[in-house]
């Protein structure tokens, strides 16, 4: 790996952009104007509709390469398309490692494109609510025969839904690995963008985030991530597993 400025982590340049507050106030505009126009509805990855920002794929990208999961779960299937992007990066690494994806509802149409897809043998769809015990109880079964675990949660970003979902699975993430939580960016957004949504600002992803580190001694938030990114949907929200 290159060091020195064009090493791409070199902590000096990242904290020198991230202390820079005219960009930090371009990329807080870009991020709120974009939004407006559902920006994150723009891309797919292998053929499959993803709802990230790139910055935030690119971001997962590395966490999994330096992770080496082999179980990625992610709650919020939509799609499909995160979960392919998870099993494309998971095909590259070699091995056997698989996603599971839980959703509330899989429609048809997107279920027959994950089980069509190229990728879908490293693919397994969980229907039901994340907070469900049944569901949880499929992935922590998943969970105990796999030696690095990841979790994801993109579902319903509601406080309580998120802070449960946050308590559920965070037990199954495994030391020097990540729980990352999408849509903590809510929270610095007008609260007119979710006139149609039970979420928003002081009711969404990081708000639960906030309340779980409280108590819970095994994560802490990968702020270098968020410096990186300055473009991002999860600010805050990539918690790395600190202990066992
Ligand atoms: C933002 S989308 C997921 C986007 C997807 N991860 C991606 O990157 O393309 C949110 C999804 O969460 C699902 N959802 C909502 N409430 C849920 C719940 N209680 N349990 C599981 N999934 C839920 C919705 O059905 C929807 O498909």
């Amino acid at each position: 790996m290159t060091r020195g400025p064009h090493d791409p982590s070199d902590p000096e340049r990242i904290t020198a952009m991230a202390g820079d507050t005219e960009l930090a106030q371009l990329a807080r505009a870009f991020f709120l104007k974009t939004c407006e126009y559902r920006y994150s509805y723009n891309f797919t990855w292998l053929g499959m509709p993803v709802i990230q920002y790139p910055q935030d794929l690119i971001a997962m990208q590395e966490i999994v390469w330096s992770v080496k999961p082999d179980l990625i779960i992610e709650t919020g299937v939509a799609h499909g398309g995160s979960l392919i992007f998870y099993a494309s990066l998971l095909e590259l690494l070699g091995g056997s490692g698989r996603v599971l994806g839980i959703d509330v509802e899989i429609r048809p149409h997107n279920r027959a494109a994950i089980e069509a897809h190229p990728l879908s043998a490293r693919v397994q769809l969980v229907q039901g609510s994340s907070i469900d015990e049944s569901v949880v109880a499929q992935a922590a079964l998943q969970a105990r025969q796999a030696r690095r675990v990841m979790v994801v949660l993109d579902s319903n970003h509601t406080h309580e839904h998120v802070l449960r979902e946050l308590e559920l699975y965070s037990p199954l993430v495994t030391r020097g690995s990540y729980l990352v939580v999408f849509d903590t960016a809510i929270e610095h957004m007008p609260k007119s963008a979710f006139p149609d949504r039970s979420w928003g600002p002081g009711n969404n992803p990081a708000t639960a985030i906030a309340a779980f580190l409280q108590t819970n001694r095994r994560f802490a938030v990968d702020g270098e991530i968020d410096c990186k990114l300055l473009l991002s949907v999860a600010p805050g929200g990539y918690l790395r597993c600190i202990a066992d």
